[in-house]
């Protein structure tokens, strides 16, 4: 079937549609050449040999073909089965006898649009070749508009992905202007949002999360301290001793991050991430308290990644811990702060995680 494959419609509106008339019985194909002749909207084309008439077919644009069923070399059905093939817009019209009602049977689950029982009438002919004819220009004008349809919608879709890409960037480009003005306030965590990316995503991937997942993860992680930029930089940078209502302040950080990224339309995956970044495993953590797996998981992973770095990276207060020193941290702190099977897949990967954040996952890998 090549349906909607073939366009000729304009042609018909200026020109005659053309009728194909086969039989092998000379009498009647003059008979019926004879009667439709004597209209004008339309041209007869009559041949008495099967296999001519089907090359004829192929070779010009017929609106209707009508056609014997019992002919020497092939058959009416083979003459409808090969018209169907080359393009189901054209009703074919069976000439048959009266008792033939298995070749109708067969005739009707090859889509044969009309049958003309012999004998007919010249009126019964004409009316059904008007039909036919009908049938065919509705047809034609069905696929063209269906054609132009799947164009503009073909048109649309491209705009669609083209909008929806620039749009990914721009707001790609943003969180990047975000995370950076987040950091420069704070003097102590320069670069710590793109580290903490590159161990949640060395985390995500001995997870087994799939590209899309990570791809949510890399964003909530980079994103993860956001509401940070709410927060007054002497109090970020203070090297000690946080009054209780400065702590307060801080803790307020992941409803902070969480309400600026909303209006973004990031999955909700990210605004999780943002907001449970400092629950604890055992439900002592903030702002919610929440426990378990109660916890995003992709908030577990960058809880772990998030306390890896803060506990290797230094501090003008205190010493960092080197790697080792500080997987170890995490482990024994499993179940408590953090998740049990994330600190162990840390500390069964911790070549991978290592890995992944000396090959400094930039804010550009994000955009591809
Ligand atoms: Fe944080």
């Amino acid at each position: 079937m090549i349906f909607g494959t073939r366009f000729p419609f304009n042609k018909m509106k200026n020109e005659k549609p053309r009728i194909l008339v086969i039989d092998d019985d000379l009498p009647i194909l003059d008979c019926v050449r004879m009667s439709l002749q004597t209209e004008k909207d339309y041209t007869v084309t009559t041949l008495n040999d099967p296999v001519k008439a089907l090359k004829l077919f192929y070779e010009n644009d017929f609106a209707v073909v009508i056609s014997d069923v019992k002919m020497g070399k092939l058959s009416g059905l083979d003459i409808l089965k090969a018209v169907r093939e080359h393009d189901d817009r054209i009703p074919v019209v069976l000439i048959t006898g009266s008792s033939d009602e298995e070749t109708m049977r067969r005739s009707i689950h090859l889509g044969v649009y009309e049958f003309l029982k012999k004998p007919f009438e010249i009126s019964s002919l004409i009316v059904t070749v008007r039909q036919a004819l009908e049938a065919h220009k509705l047809r034609m004008q069905n696929s063209h508009y269906e054609h132009e349809l799947k164009t503009l919608v073909q048109e649309r879709t491209a705009e669609l992905t083209d909008t929806k890409a620039k749009l990914e960037r721009s707001y790609l480009n943003t969180i990047h202007v975000m995370v950076n003005a987040m950091e420069v306030k704070d003097i102590y965590t320069l670069g710590h949002s793109e580290r903490v990316t590159a161990i949640a995503v060395g985390l995500g991937k001995a997870v087994g999360l799939g590209m899309e997942e990570l791809r949510e993860l890399r964003i909530g992680a980079l994103l993860h301290d956001l509401g940070k930029i709410g927060v007054i930089s002497d109090v970020l940078n203070k090297a000690q001793g946080l009054t209780e209502s400065e702590y307060d302040i801080i803790k307020q950080h992941p409803i902070a991050g969480a309400k600026i990224v909303g209006p973004l339309g990031l999955p909700d995956t990210v605004s999780k991430i943002i907001l449970q970044h400092h629950e604890w495993y055992n439900g002592e953590g903030y702002p919610y308290g929440l426990k378990g797996n109660d916890i995003h998981l992709y908030a577990r992973i960058v809880s772990v990644a998030d306390s890896f770095d803060a506990m290797t990276s230094k501090r003008v207060y205190r010493s960092n811990l080197d790697y080792g020193r500080a997987t170890q941290e995490i482990y024994k702190n499993r179940s408590k702060q953090f998740d049990p099977e994330i600190s162990k897949i840390l500390q069964d990967n911790r070549e991978l995680v290592l890995g992944v954040l000396s090959s400094k996952i930039s804010l550009n890998d994000l955009l591809e």
